[in-house]
């Protein structure tokens, strides 16, 4: 087993992890939390969920960037951001950029009080715009991942 193959197994087990979560947030939690009558229950009922998830997505992140850039180093393979055929590296790197941004820096620091304040004076649209968000995200994760088993495996170059 070399370290490439090691490599590659870490980054897909830190996906599965995260991006699994996000797919049971969008479709499971959110839509069964939106259906709590009493929007301080709701609210609670969302932020413990969240805050078991919070550490598992981040250090999910910090293993899938670390082992994909392991492999990118390895591969040597930084030519592929110059070419249109490996959409799919800078798909991977703008969903970990935004997921990075959002969970290291803007939830902890920003979107945490906002949400809760929010939530407060509008329950029902702050919910709904979570749950859009969350769609949103998932689709470009699920996008990225069908690209880079795909663009990865050879079934996207068209020489
Ligand atoms: C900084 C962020 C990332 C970097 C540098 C990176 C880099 C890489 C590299 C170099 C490969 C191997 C490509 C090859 O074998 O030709 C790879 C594979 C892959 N990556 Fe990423 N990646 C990153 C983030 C992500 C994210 C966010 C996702 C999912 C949303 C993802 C999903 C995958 C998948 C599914 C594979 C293919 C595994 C396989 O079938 O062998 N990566 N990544």
């Amino acid at each position: 087993m070399d370290d490439l193959t090691v490599a590659r197994m870490l980054h897909v087990l830190a996906i599965v992890l995260w991006i699994g979560g996000v797919g049971f947030a969008t479709t499971a939690l959110l839509p069964a939390v939106r259906r709590i009558p009493d929007p301080a229950q709701r609210l609670a009922t969302f932020e413990a969920v969240e805050r078991r998830f919070a550490p598992q997505a981040r250090i999910s992140i910090l293993v899938a960037g670390l082992s994909g850039l392991y492999m990118l180093i390895r591969l040597d393979a930084w030519d592929r951001f110059t070419s249109l055929p490996y959409w799919w590296m800078h798909a991977m790197v703008l969903v970990w950029l935004i997921f990075a941004v959002m969970l290291f820096v803007l939830e902890p620091f920003v979107l945490h009080r906002r949400f809760a304040a929010r939530a407060q004076r509008d329950p029902e649209g702050t919910f709904r715009a979570a749950q859009r968000v969350h769609i949103v995200l998932l689709v470009l994760s699920l996008l990225t991942i069908v690209g880079a088993v795909a663009g990865s495996h050879g079934l996207l170059m068209f020489e």
